[in-house]
């Protein structure tokens, strides 16, 4: 097993400008590392930290200090310090992030917002819009809304569209924060089994989930933050 993610010594702390530059303590030496073919889950209060940690490691929170090596391609990357072009390389090739919520794109309908990835990655329109439509039907997003942009459905289905996008590219690493809170049983069975796939084919997960029985069904490993 070799690791796809290095965090050493990171810390990071929110200093509220607009309001006499309180500080905020998130988190000071942390150390985290998540080999190929492992899912490792963030587990803590609400306000531990968890979130601001997938941020830092996909390049959208800055940290303080330490380190964050990630395998891309031949060589490694340290997305703390690392320039933003790189980041986007990095994120279009290697890294994958399931955010908690769809920041869904105007006009673009939910099949291209799932294919975009593999767009990205050179993949001609036809596979990757095949790839798309096996996910959102796992998924159960009735076919007639495919063509249609996200911005006007559900909460739960705007997830369900989040989590179809960030499955499409199979990408070695994979990030999740809280993919299943908006859920029912069916659809958080499917995620279970995505994850278990992605694991089966060697991708680095990251992930926090909110309910313990998708916690205990994809984790090979709980790291705790106490916040
Ligand atoms: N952008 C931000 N600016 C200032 N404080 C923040 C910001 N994001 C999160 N925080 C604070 O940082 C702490 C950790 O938040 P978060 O990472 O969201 O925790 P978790 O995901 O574990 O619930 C909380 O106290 C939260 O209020
Ligand atoms: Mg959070």
């Amino acid at each position: 097993m070799t690791d796809q993610i290095r965090v050493d010594s990171l810390s990071k702390t929110y200093v509220l400008h607009t309001q006499g530059g309180i500080e905020i303590p998130v988190f000071a030496d942390a150390a985290l590392s998540v080999a190929s073919g492992e899912c490792v889950t963030l587990h803590g209060p609400s306000g531990a930290g968890k979130s601001t940690l997938l941020r830092c490691l996909y390049g959208n929170c800055k940290p303080d200090s330490g380190a964050i090596h990630v395998s891309h391609g031949e060589g490694t990357v340290d997305i703390a310090s690392a320039p933003p072009r790189v980041v986007m390389e990095v994120r279009r090739r290697t890294l994958g992030y399931v955010s908690q919520f769809l920041r869904a794109i105007p006009r673009v309908p939910a099949l291209d917002v799932v294919a975009e990835p593999l767009r990205a990655l050179g993949v001609p329109v036809e596979t990757a819009q095949a790839r798309a439509g096996e996910l959102l039907a796992r998924l159960r997003i009735p076919e007639r809304l495919w063509s249609l942009a996200p911005a006007t459905f559900s909460g739960g289905e705007q997830q369900r569209v989040n989590i179809a996008r960030g499955f499409a590219a199979r990408h070695p690493i994979l990030l999740l924060d809280e993919p299943t809170a908006s859920l029912d049983a069916r659809n958080r069975a499917v995620v279970i089994e995505l994850i278990a796939e992605a694991k089966a084919a060697g991708t680095a997960l990251v992930g926090v989930f909110h309910d313990d029985e998708v916690r205990e069904a994809v984790s090979t490993r709980v790291h705790t933050m106490q916040g």
